[in-house]
């Protein structure tokens, strides 16, 4: 029994030297989180004399429990990298797609003779969610008519746009209060400002007092206002990205 007994004191004594030898390798190799984890640990352990065998158990499983906590650190970061990359949306088959904001927007002419009318059929045949578009700027003129001459199109071909007289100008001709900025507006859900309004020299005129609707020239990319129960040479569509 006083040979048990002496073991037990010199496993203690061992268990305080390792202890205190443990204390500053923790503290200059991890963090504050660390080191303030492996204090409370120890005291536990100390706590449980003169088990043993118990101890010396605490002991190994408080270094374990430390280990797992900075593997679990670091997954944590790495995954929140890996997060940021994401298809960009895109238009489908046939359709171009242009940066608007807040939303792109996705265009492509259709070359079938329709009146004003008849318009909105057209586009929806080629996507059911698509309508009569108007123009952003000079660069989705540009790009929509160099499309249409593609498909066929040439001087002889006018396309109706997304664009209606204001109920302002509906009786008027260019004044100073019905300009070529303010005499129409965009029809489509997407197309904002003035920039995608070209005409043609002298135009919106609206000749007779009949120009509501506008159609643009495939070949000199310019506008004019007509009358909507004329049949033209095709459609300017348009519909937001999916
Ligand atoms: C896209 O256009 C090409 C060439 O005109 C045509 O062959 C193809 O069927 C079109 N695709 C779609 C989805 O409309
Ligand atoms: C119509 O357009 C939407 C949105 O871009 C797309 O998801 C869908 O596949 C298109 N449908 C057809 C029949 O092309």
């Amino acid at each position: 029994m006083l040979g048990h007994f002496q073991l037990i004191l010199l496993f203690q004594s061992f268990q305080v030297t390792f202890v205190i030898a443990c204390i500053p390798t923790q503290q200059i190799e991890r963090g504050n989180i660390e080191e303030v984890t492996s204090t409370t640990s120890i005291s536990t352990s100390l706590s449980l004399e003169p088990l043993v065998t118990s101890s010396s158990t605490t002991s190994t499983s408080t270094s374990t429990s430390t280990t797992t906590f900075i593997i679990t650190t670091f997954t944590t970061s790495t995954s929140t990298t890996t997060t940021t990359t994401k298809a960009p949306p895109s238009c489908p088959d046939n359709w171009t797609k242009f940066d608007r904001t807040p939303t792109s927007w996705c265009m492509r002419v259709a070359l079938q003779p329709t009146m004003e009318d008849g318009t909105l059929a057209v586009c929806q045949a080629l996507n059911s969610s698509a309508v009569v578009s108007g123009f952003e700027n000079q660069n989705e003129i540009s790009t929509m008519m160099a499309s249409a001459v593609e498909q066929g199109a040439d001087s002889n071909s006018n396309l109706f746009v997304g664009a209606k007289r204001t109920d302002d100008c509906t009786s008027s001709g260019l004044t100073a209060t019905c300009t070529a900025l303010n005499s129409f507006e965009w029809t489509d859900p997407s197309t904002t400002g003035t920039d995608g309004f070209q005409w043609s020299a002298g135009q919106p005129d609206n000749y007779m007092g009949t120009s509501e609707c506008v159609m643009i020239n495939a070949v000199t990319e310019l506008m004019d206002d007509v009358k909507g129960d004329d049949t033209r040479q095709g459609v300017v569509c348009g519909m937001y990205v999916a």
